[in-house]
């Protein structure tokens, strides 16, 4: 049974053990997912961040998730798309590695992504969408602790292109 899946929605409502926000370095909040995972937990999630003294780009860092119905939250920020030639591609799937890695940590057998560093930063759609598969299915193979990996998309395009990595991964 494949353990990664590719759906169409908004994370804030998935029932996943811990969903993964695209943060920023100050995990302060912001736009985008980041935004709406905030205003869906409440602010009791900012509370928290505001003990971890931020985040490096492609590394991790996990809070509760408070109003939401996921029990844990675990915040990444992503790369900002320079081109690609300053190690966008090796940072973002360190952000897929870190926040896969405190899920086993934290006893999370199934975890929600969003499409990491592809909106507000520019992150190339297609290109991240095979970094983030590969990733995924590269520590999956490793950890049978996690039972499944969803990859939650907010809108069609989105949601295409990960299903086109997914497929291309699986082989189809
Ligand atoms: N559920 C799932 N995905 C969502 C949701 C949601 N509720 N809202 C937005 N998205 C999608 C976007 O459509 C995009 O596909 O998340 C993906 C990532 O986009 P951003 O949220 O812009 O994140 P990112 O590109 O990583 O930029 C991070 O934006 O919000 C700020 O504080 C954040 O500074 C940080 C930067």
């Amino acid at each position: 049974m494949e353990k990664v899946s590719v759906v169409r929605g908004d994370i804030t409502r998935e029932r996943t053990d811990a969903i993964v926000n695209a943060a920023n370095c100050s995990l302060l909040g912001g736009g985008g997912v980041d935004g709406a995972i905030h205003r869906a937990a409440g602010p009791r999630l900012l509370e928290e961040c505001r003990t971890l003294g931020g985040c490096r780009t492609g590394e991790a860092k996990i809070t509760r998730g408070y109003d939401l119905a996921a029990k844990y939250v675990i915040h990444t920020p992503g790369p900002i798309w320079r081109g690609g030639n300053g190690g966008e591609d090796a940072l973002l799937r360190s952000c897929y590695l870190s926040c896969l890695r405190l899920a086993s940590e934290n006893g999370c057998r199934s975890v929600a992504f969003p499409s990491i560093s592809t909106g507000v930063y520019h992150f190339p759609l297609d290109r991240a969408a095979r970094i983030a598969i590969t990733a995924i299915r590269e520590y999956l193979a490793d950890h049978s602790e996690i039972d499944e990996v969803r990859m939650v998309c907010f809108d069609p395009r989105t949601e295409e292109a990960y299903r086109a990595a997914l497929d291309a991964a699986e082989g189809k």
